[in-house]
């Protein structure tokens, strides 16, 4: 038996109107329309239309391919302090935007104005901070092991870059991976997710106001199977950066590693957050509802399962329960905090998961449902009695829906956190230093907050995960400069004479 319900309003059929927004390809410099369009669609509403955008073909993949490699040798070229100069411009011309930009986020993925904000705010402050990097971009000198000889490393670009971002993050997450690469001097094709085209479409308006040189940056829209694809297997890209799905991200590696090609991932995500009996529960509790139900669980970091001591679940769950049934669900473009998902896959594959919970002999406690309204909505959803080992403890599900389990121990909690594929994000609630500290070092996660939600990273640190999360990169912070930049080793031989290294002296 199913039990998706069906909205009672029955959408209006859809009008392309003479204002039907079209968006356009950006390519060495000049925005050019598709043969092919796809329609972008708003979550909130499933008849509304956001606007037609290029489904970009293996063809269109070339031509941006192909700008991107023409505009290499001059980018490499322009000093890194100038490069940076593209960059504060685009953070102030960002900042002008930011209002109108979170109006249409919200329309086009459905997250609420406040959050699409922060979205925004999130590019901007790593505009600043990236920026700040073209004056550094260090090196390292280190003695020689003979006289006279001078030793150093310098960072490069690594060429054309093929970056792939998803819908949930479509302006902060593009900046993590577009703003090293191009002050690194790489030249990019830039391939936004199809639910968020219209973001993307934005991001490099704001780059192209900031003054950067044609072909630096190129815009190509389109679905993942087909432009993706192109874009992941084009010979003369040279690196795929990649957040979204394990599926993908897998194909993604499979098809770099063919044509060994430079290949980061960030994917999925089943992060834990323990509450233990001696931390502050009224913290932890609306901690939790906003780390669950923030973006609607729509974020690789958003707490899916709550790992609750004992002696404390009862009190916790109440309290969670209380914030969770006071969540504003509804139209975020009218104000709402809690939005829609995404697309009907979303929706689908939630209502999906929230069946195999029941079936697995989960307790719901709340939610469970479709909203009736229109729209892509489900109730923020709790489920207890959850075992670790349950499908819905297990698998990244991607949607507003929190499996509670309890334990006894500290030990056991580590253990049942630790049991799962992924290892991107990871929280602990507890006022016990040794504790805190033993979480830390014992969680395997890319991140840890201790009382605080696995949710709300900051762009000056490391981000990224262990496991089947990732593949050993970590995005924004210094480190992406690592995934955007190869090391080039120095030697400089000043004696005048030939002088062998230590391994050819024997
Ligand atoms: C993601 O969901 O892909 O830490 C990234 C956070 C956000 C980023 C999430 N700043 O929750």
């Amino acid at each position: 038996m199913t039990m998706i319900a069906t909205p009672t309003t029955t959408p209006e059929p859809l009008v392309i109107t003479e204002q039907t927004f079209l968006g356009q390809n950006f390519i060495a410099g000049e925005w050019q329309v598709a043969d092919t369009t796809f329609d972008n669609m708003s979550p909130n509403h499933t008849n509304k239309l956001v606007g037609r955008f290029p489904n970009s073909t293996a063809k269109d993949v070339d031509a941006a391919v192909r700008a991107a490699v023409d505009a290499y040798p001059a980018w490499k070229k322009t000093p890194a302090p100038e490069r940076a100069k593209v960059l504060y411009r685009l953070a102030l011309i960002l900042e002008g935007m930011k209002e109108d930009m979170a109006r249409e986020m919200t329309l086009e993925m459905g997250k609420s104005l406040e959050e699409a904000r922060g979205d925004i705010q999130e590019a901007i402050d790593m505009a600043y901070y990236v920026a700040a990097e073209g004056r550094r971009l260090f090196g390292q000198t280190t003695p020689s092991e003979l006289p006279n000889k001078w030793a150093m490393t310098l960072r490069q670009p690594v060429g054309v870059c093929g970056l792939i971002t998803p819908w949930n993050f479509p302006i902060a997450v593009p900046s993590w991976k577009l703003l090293p690469c191009i002050l690194a001097g790489n030249t990019v094709v830039f391939k936004p997710a199809e639910d968020a085209p219209l973001m993307g479409q934005r991001f490099v308006e704001a780059f192209d106001q900031a003054g950067l040189p044609k072909g630096v940056l190129n815009l190509v829209q389109g679905i993942g199977n087909q432009a993706g694809k192109a874009l992941v297997e084009h010979k003369d890209v040279r690196l795929i950066s990649f957040t979204g799905s394990s599926e993908t991200g897998a194909q993604v590696a499979k098809t770099c590693g063919e044509q060994l090609k430079r290949v980061a991932l960030e994917m999925g995500g089943k992060n834990a957050c323990i509450v233990m009996e001696d931390a502050d529960i009224a913290l932890a509790a609306k901690g939790l509802a906003w780390g669950a139900f923030g973006t609607s669980g729509q974020r690789c970091t958003a707490t899916s399962r709550l790992l609750v001591q004992s002696s404390v679940k009862d009190a916790l769950l109440d309290k969670l329960l209380e914030h969770t049934h006071a969540l504003d669900v509804g139209d975020t473009n009218e104000g709402a905090a809690i939005g829609p998902l995404v697309n009907q896959a979303q929706l689908d594959k939630v209502l999906r998961y929230i069946e195999i919970g029941k079936n697995e002999g989960a307790r719901l406690r709340c939610g469970g449902e479709r909203v009736n309204r229109e729209g892509f909505f489900v109730s923020p959803t709790i489920f207890d009695n959850v075992t670790p080992s349950m499908r819905i403890a297990q698998e990244e599900i991607f949607g507003p829906v929190l499996s509670v389990i309890e334990f006894d121990t500290f030990e056991e909690a580590i253990e049942i956190a630790n049991g799962v594929e992924y290892g991107l994000s990871s929280a602990i609630f507890t006022n016990s230093m040794s504790q805190a500290f033993r979480a830390i070092n014992e969680l395997e996660a890319g991140i840890t907050y201790v009382n605080a939600p696995s949710i709300g990273a900051e762009v000056h640190l490391p981000f990224g995960g262990v496991k089947k999360t990732g593949n050993g990169h970590r995005e924004a912070a210094e480190t992406a400069l690592d995934i955007f930049t190869e090391w080039k080793t120095v030697y400089i031989d000043y004696s005048g004479e030939l002088q062998r290294a230590q391994i050819d002296n024997y």
